[in-house]
């Protein structure tokens, strides 16, 4: 199926995600890589309040639209700092945007961050910590970069519940490394038994994997993206099991 713009900007304009919906759906589309950021990020900032002039580090931003997304949308200076992708490929797609004076690339591996510590107001993170946060200690790696009552706030895929033996229904279509993927209840345990943070919020996203299909369905209807097993995975599950984990802590 082809789309003209105005059908992809209709079909991806959900009530949930009234602020995404402003955004360019071919400009998404072409810098995906994995579920719709914006929407994420939308999501994630229901619960994690951002002010204009405010630091904030995007951990993983990979092709930086989250972080061109919440300088925009919020008025906040970002540092977007990804390992996948170069800071100069990154600074092209901010010059681009017109935020040279509010997004700055930073191409840093997680645990060989080069900031000053107390240096952020707060910490986002959307489908990436879990590939590097899961670890007993990072949590309290990362927070030495944020000001005392600063805030984290991560959004990955996850599930409703902890399991040791893979559902029946998932068996088929499950990668080894999904172990990163965890419940709301595992992160606000996580990070809250280090005593390095309260916790505020953890759920799952309202209606997270049906959105999640969703985007999939219409990046494979639009010839953008095709991953037919995530897919049928989704719709195996129902949002039995799957969804994206939302976790918000202050540091104490
Ligand atoms: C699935 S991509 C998501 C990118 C982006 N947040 C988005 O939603 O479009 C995961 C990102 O996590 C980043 N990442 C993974 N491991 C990392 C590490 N050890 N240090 C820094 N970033 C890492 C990768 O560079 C990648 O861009």
């Amino acid at each position: 199926m082809t789309f003209t713009n105005e059908q992809l900007a209709q079909a991806l304009r959900l009530d949930a995600y009234p602020r995404s919906a402003q955004y360019d759906p071919q400009w998404v589309m072409c810098n995906l890589m994995g579920p719709n950021p914006l929407w994420l990020a939308e999501a994630l900032c229901e619960r994690l309040e951002l002010r204009p002039g405010m630091r904030v580090l995007d951990m993983g931003c990979g092709k930086a639209l989250t972080s061109i997304f919440l300088a925009r949308e919020f008025g906040v200076q970002v540092w977007a700092n990804d390992l996948w992708i170069s800071a100069t490929e990154n600074w092209g797609r901010i010059r681009a945007a017109g935020l040279e004076s509010s997004v700055f690339p930073i191409h840093a591996e997680a645990h060989a961050l080069p900031y000053a510590e107390g240096f952020f107001d707060a910490i986002v993170s959307v489908d990436a910590y879990h590939y590097f946060g899961t670890d007993d200690l990072y949590i309290g790696e990362i927070t030495r970069f944020l000001r005392p009552g600063g805030a984290i706030g991560v959004v990955s895929p996850g599930l409703s519940e902890e399991f040791d033996v893979t559902p029946e229904h998932l068996q088929p279509h499950w990668e080894w490394d999904f172990v990163s993927f965890h419940s709301p209840a595992w992160w606000s345990r996580h990070w809250a038994r280090t005593g390095k943070v309260q916790v505020e919020c953890a759920d799952l996203l309202p209606d997270g994997w049906k959105h999640w299909l969703y985007w999939l369905e219409i990046c494979e209807a639009a010839g953008a993206h095709r991953a037919p097993d995530e897919a049928a995975m989704l719709r195996a599950d129902a949002g039995h099991t799957l969804g994206f984990a939302r976790i918000v802590a202050r540091k104490v």
